[in-house]
């Protein structure tokens, strides 16, 4: 018996991934103002789901999502394995320290092994800016960026959009599903702190941008990017006490001092001094203004401990909302999504297993 010839092309990475093309979520840019509405019109299904005394629906029965992460996670690890299962996948968690990444494995043979198990997703977190866009041209699964270096975190912009339309819903007494993209427009939002090191901030400014609001980038010039070029903002500031009384909402970010963001301030004690959060700065914001932050929070620098307990201030929110957003992110990548009515698949899905199983 002869062997036929290897194809010539069979170690060939793929093409990159087109933006856009369904199969991947690597960048808000992916996604467009639509596909970010339509992100949202699926989570409020899903958050539909989450209030049922059972929140599981077999929508992924049968298929296997791997969580990689090369990078600490609290939130987005278990927001991303919880929604994984509540849609009945099988979910793999991978953790780098107990695999042979650390006896040296590349990451290129690592994720072509596991992919060899059959596996129909990874969810990626690494400290290397475009890890995931590279890990989508070696397996044949979707690929979710969890956050790439300095790069990008879209889940955690779609789970932000959806935070604030559905306080925008509420406080307008509609439901939320009447709320859309429109009521975007003109949004003030401050983006606050260590931009320049900072994957949420690109992201955020990206979705939030795409919406229709208005983006104020308030830092030192030490933590903004050296060129905004890409940033599609409206100002950048260097007084968060005058921005502070104009905006609806103020986001928060982490002062990412592991990304080396302390040898770009003369001391924590000034950076907190200058664009902390404190008791006094929250009272300037206007009535209805809201505090958002991604977590995990570092109290006491970029947010007083006081301020992030203010009902104002989102962040458990916001956790508890990326359950849901992420599940409607496995969804429209793995799902079956007949006549392109997403919202109207998870609406008809059976409430948990004891339905469908008998
Ligand atoms: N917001 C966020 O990405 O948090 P984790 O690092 O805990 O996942």
């Amino acid at each position: 018996m002869t062997l036929p010839a290897p194809r010539p092309d069979a170690d060939e990475p793929k093409p990159a991934p087109a933006p856009g093309d369904g199969r991947h979520l690597l960048s808000i840019a992916d996604l467009g103002a639509e596909g970010i509405e339509e992100v949202l019109r699926v989570s409020d299904a899903f958050v539909e789901v989450a209030r049922r005394p059972i929140p599981k629906v077999p929508a992924l029965r049968g298929r296997t999502v791997v969580t990689l992460f090369a990078e600490e996670s609290t939130r987005t690890r278990f927001s991303f394995e919880t929604a994984a299962k509540r849609l009945s996948a099988d979910v793999l968690s991978f953790g780098v320290a107990s695999s042979s990444l650390k006896k040296g494995e590349s990451l290129r043979d690592t994720v072509e092994t596991v992919a060899a198990m059959g596996v129909d997703a990874f969810v990626i977190r690494h400290p290397s800016a475009g890890a995931p866009a590279q890990v989508a041209r070696w397996v044949d699964a979707s690929v979710i960026n969890a956050g790439d270096g300095w790069h990008e975190h879209p889940t955690q912009a779609l789970l932000d959009c959806y935070t604030i339309r559905q306080v925008l819903a509420e406080r307008s007494g509609r439901r939320v599903a009447d709320v859309g993209v429109q009521d975007f427009a003109g949004l003030r939002v401050a983006i606050v702190g260590d931009v320049a090191h900072s994957r949420v901030a690109r992201s955020g400014v990206l979705a939030l941008a795409a919406l229709g609001a208005e983006i104020t980038l308030v830092a030192p010039g030490s933590l903004l990017p050296p060129s905004l070029e890409g940033w599609p903002v409206s100002a950048t500031s260097h007084d968060l006490d005058s921005v502070l009384p104009t905006v609806d909402v103020c986001y928060l970010l982490r002062l990412q001092t592991e990304r080396g963001a302390g040898s770009f301030l003369p001391t924590l004690r000034e950076y907190t001094a200058g664009y902390g959060l404190t008791a006094r700065r929250a009272g300037l914001l206007a009535d209805g203004a809201l505090v958002m932050h991604p977590g995990p929070m570092n109290r006491g620098v970029e947010i007083a401990d006081e301020v992030a307990d203010l009902p104002r201030s989102l962040v458990l929110r916001q956790v508890a909302n990326g359950v849901a957003v992420r599940m409607a992110v496995l969804f429209l990548l793995l799902g079956q999504v007949v006549g392109g009515d997403a919202a109207g698949a998870v609406a008809g899905l059976s409430p948990g297993f004891g339905a469908v199983d008998g």
